[in-house]
């Protein structure tokens, strides 16, 4: 398995910090988001939409177990998975979770006034969920990195844990 798997709120930077990684470290790259997109041909607000959010969770549930069985890949989470116990427990067979701990204001200005994050709609809602997930992605997590730092920086501290 020997996989890396980033975590982190919305806009923390697991998508690129992880394409970084996998180009520095010639790992395969995949992105949890993604492969749901892909299982349902549609995106992941239009799930939100008409089927709720329960049904997006059940197939981000297949998916973290998928990859999780997938050897050698620097695998990016959605911002809700390791909020769920049953993705961390699948995760964690997979290989070592990576927190990026962005604060909110850099998570904000990355996010911009991107419309395509159902549960990023409303700053103040959105600093709640940022509050309450911070515990759980610590919890998960087997190594916390400073998530505000640059995306090369970042990946390069991984980089550097993997020799
Ligand atoms: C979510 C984060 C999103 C995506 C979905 C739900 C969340 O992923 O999985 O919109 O619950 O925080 P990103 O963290 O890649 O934006």
């Amino acid at each position: 398995m020997n996989n890396i798997i980033l975590c982190g709120f919305m806009g923390s930077g697991k998508t690129v910090v992880g394409k970084e990684l996998a180009k520095m470290t010639g790992r395969r790259f995949v992105d949890t988001d993604e492969l749901v997109e892909k299982k349902q041909g549609i995106p992941i607000k239009a799930i939100f939409e008409i089927y709720g959010e329960d049904y997006f969770r059940d197939l981000e549930y297949e998916v973290c177990r998928e990859s999780a069985a997938l050897k050698n890949t620097i695998i990016s989470t959605g911002g809700g998975a390791v909020t769920y116990e049953r993705n961390v427990q699948a995760l964690r067979e997979g290989g070592k979770i990576v927190f990026l701990d962005a604060d909110f204001e850099t998570v904000c200005e990355r996010i911009g006034d991107s419309t395509t994050r159902p549960l990023f709609q409303d700053k103040e809602k959105a600093r709640a969920l940022f509050d309450a997930r911070r515990p759980l992605y610590e919890a998960a997590a087997d190594i916390t990195l400073d998530g505000s730092m640059s995306a090369y920086k970042t990946a390069m501290e991984i980089a550097q844990m993997l020799k």
